[in-house]
């Protein structure tokens, strides 16, 4: 490999081997106090009385805190209710309890110890009342999404007359389909450090949105956002669980200028099941409509799901179901289901998974009713348009993706029939294949190249490095163009020293930062006239990627600013086909997956061995989707039974075989100049439903309950 080639590798990649690579909350400056949460028992209530006298009582505890005051802690506000936070109840600054784990009291100590032993010592009454943690709960409240949340974000996909169509369609799938509630589960625990210099605040934390960080901070504490420094330097996994401000930090930052010391905060993994945000509960209800031949008429796709009783979390299911394929009637009816837990939010595809797999299992269930092939009935309903807006998508190579992925798996040797291919060991085989498509959307970012000594680069860019390679894709781009290795560019990310940093999530961020990194190159070549860059040091040019000012104000503020998947003239979504093949041992039931083939159209692949990573990763998602995760509610306490990870199964090695990724590797023209649309979520997208679908190919099981076990087949 050649020199600048290398910057196709990871560039994070030794660091992170070595353990080198320092987390937000790896930082240890001198005089580090650590905190621990001591939290509720029950799910649903009034706190009356707390004591904190044996923890104040063990050696080496400097404070407890049960309650701040209004004044100096001001209300938490929801992410996606126009705020900064994951969820708008803010702990430790009234009496109600909303949620089981919801902290009642800080404890700050010398040693992590001393913490954590103190906070169990915290004892508390409280006035229960009856709760609901499911969507089938007594007392859960069922809300119309378009009527709770009168936004265009949250309403329903209405194309044509779908309950017309469906009324004289030949052929009709009518299913429903339960997907669990998942937790993100990252390993790096959810953890801060924060520090007080004066009246600057600085925070060390792994985040997908340190710009959400700072102003919801300064919101709460009565700060200027400029008295905020947000540092993220790499994330042990964000996966949509880190997007915002977790309701610890205000405390935490207050506590810290109680103690006149820096202070850290590590959740356990229990807490991080109980305070987090997590993958809600949903039910989708999926009609579908076909002529004898297959040609799809008409689709509807209903969802209710899981929110929590103080805030209105938008599901968006039927964004994407409503683009798979070119169904030219198409009704959603989306509800919110309130529960007493903390409120649920983003988790890796967060809509798609979900939704797709319903979706995608109903198409099958539909090909199995017309004794089609489900990869026939896949490729006669694709489309060149969006069915929804009726504007072409900029790139859609989803039939490729399937016949390519066809050609490579063998999928011409499949028999048709359910439950007829056994192994020599009598162990039964089943192919499955399922598409899944993300919206591509955009957000702000600025870019700033600076020349250094000997010819090497510092890139200053917004987005945040959460694994998923994107100070590789920028390093990449530099060294190309400026044919310098990367062993001599350094990009700096993640921190509110040298960005906006706005939210890094929906697959966005390569597709928004690469962008304004080019732009910064061409005014970089620009201002050096062609002078060498050896002898350019100092020089600097700045651009951004091109978004309405409107955006980018709305980003600066640290708000959720995304444009699309619907531009001016032209839809813009990535797309993928998974193929599997699972393996029902004989005696057992035991499902096993031997093999997985996906074929993603995200255009131009920026960075080939991140990329491939991306997709491995998603699969071994779908996979855990499929077969291991689900959230058991507690039905004495609520809360979560399996809060740990012993009990939260996720895949492991041994569930994981071959997994082969393709690439259709084109350019999407018109999304933007690079390029590249986003891959780290679609990837996941239709993995389960392919396992789903071969699991019924394999024994005639069809799962309308997720995960599938062997008590099930
Ligand atoms: Mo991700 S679930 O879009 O943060």
């Amino acid at each position: 490999m050649t020199d600048t080639g290398g910057a196709q590798v990871r560039l994070d990649a030794r660091e992170k081997v070595t353990g080198a690579a320092l987390y937000g909350a790896d930082r240890v400056p001198p005089g580090l106090v650590h905190a621990a949460f001591a939290t509720a028992t029950i799910a649903r209530g009034r706190i009356v009385t707390i004591d904190v006298s044996g923890a104040e009582a063990v050696p080496g505890v400097l404070f407890a805190v049960t309650r701040f005051g209004e004044d100096e802690l001001g209300p938490a506000s929801f992410v996606m209710g126009g705020g900064y936070g994951t969820q708008g109840l803010q702990p430790l600054s009234h009496d109600r309890i909303a949620h089981r784990g919801q902290p009642i009291a800080l404890v700050l100590a010398e040693t992590p110890v001393a913490a954590a032993h103190a906070a169990e010592l915290i004892t508390a009454t409280y006035e229960e009342e009856p709760f609901a943690c499911d969507v089938d709960a007594p007392g859960a409240q069922t809300l119309l999404q378009r009527e709770a949340i009168p936004i265009p974000f949250a309403d329903d996909v209405v194309v044509g007359d779908a309950d017309d169509a469906l009324a004289s369609s030949a052929v009709r799938v009518d299913a429903v389909y339960e997907h669990p509630s998942q937790n993100a589960t990252p390993l790096e625990l959810l953890s801060a450090v924060v520090q007080w210099h004066g009246d600057r605040l600085v925070v060390h934390e792994g985040t997908q949105n340190a710009g959400a960080l700072r102003h919801g901070l300064a919101r709460q504490l009565g700060l200027d956002p400029a008295q905020v420094e947000v540092r993220s330097p790499y994330l042990g996994g964000g996966f949509g669980q880190r997007n915002a401000q977790q309701p610890y930090l205000a405390p935490l930052a207050l506590a810290a200028r109680r103690a006149g010391r820096p202070v850290k905060l590590v959740l356990t993994r229990t807490q991080t099941f109980h305070q987090a945000s997590f993958r809600p509960q949903t039910r989708h209800r999926v009609i579908l409509g076909a002529d004898a031949s297959g040609r799809m008429t008409a689709a509807v796709h209903e969802v209710d799901q899981q929110t929590s009783r103080h805030d209105l979390f938008p599901a968006g299911y039927a964004k994407v179901t409503s683009r798979l394929y070119g169904i030219p009637a198409f009704r959603s009816r989306q509800r919110l289901v309130r529960n007493d837990v903390q409120t649920p939010g983003y988790m890796r595809a967060p809509f798609e998974q979900p939704g797709v797999w319903a979706f995608e299992s109903a198409v099958d269930e539909l090909a199995t009713e017309l004794r089609l092939d489900p990869l026939a009935l896949r490729l006669a309903n694709d489309t060149t348009h969006d069915p929804v807006s009726g504007l072409p998508f900029s790139s859609r190579h989803l039939g490729e993706c399937l016949r390519r992925g066809a050609e490579r798996f063998g999928w011409e040797r499949r028999p048709l029939d359910p439950g007829t291919w056994t192994d020599a060991d009598g162990h039964r085989i089943g192919w499955g294949v399922a598409v899944g498509a993300y919206p591509a959307n955009v957000t702000p970012a600025r870019a700033r190249i600076t020349v250094a000594g000997g010819g090497s680069v510092v890139v200053r860019t917004d987005g945040h490095e959460m694994g998923q390679g994107m100070s590789s894709a920028v390093a990449a781009l530099v060294s190309s163009q400026l044919s310098i290795p990367a062993s001599r560019i350094r990009v700096e990310l993640g921190d509110t020293r040298v960005g906006a940093q706005p939210l890094t999530a929906g697959s966005w961020g390569t597709a928004s930062t690469l962008p304004a990194v080019e732009a910064a190159l061409t005014e970089l070549r620009r201002v050096l006239g062609g002078r060498d860059l050896a002898s350019a040091e100092g020089l600097s040019a700045e651009a951004d990627n091109g978004l309405p000012a409107a955006l980018a104000d709305r980003a600066a503020q640290g708000l959720v600013a995304a444009a699309g998947p619907v531009y001016g003239d032209f839809a813009a979504f990535s797309f993928i086909a998974h193929f599997v093949e699972v393996r029902v041992e004989r005696h057992t039931g035991r499902i096993r997956v031997p093999r997985v083939l996906s074929v993603a159209d995200c255009g131009r692949v920026a960075n080939r061995v991140t990329a491939a990573g991306q997709v491995r990763g998603g699969v071994v998602w779908g996979l855990g989707a499929a077969l291991r995760e689900h959230l058991v509610v507690d039905p004495r306490l609520g809360g979560f039974l399996n809060a740990t990870l012993e009990e939260y199964p996720i895949s492991v090695n041994a569930d994981i075989g071959h997994i082969d990724v393709d690439f259709v590797d084109r350019p999407d023209p018109l999304l933007n100049a690079s390029g590249v649309k986003g891959l780290g979520e679609v990837a996941m997208v239709g993995v389960a439903a392919a396992v789903t679908n071969a699991v019924f190919h394999a024994t005639g099981y069809r799962a309308r309950r997720l995960p599938v076990t062997m008590a099930d087949v």
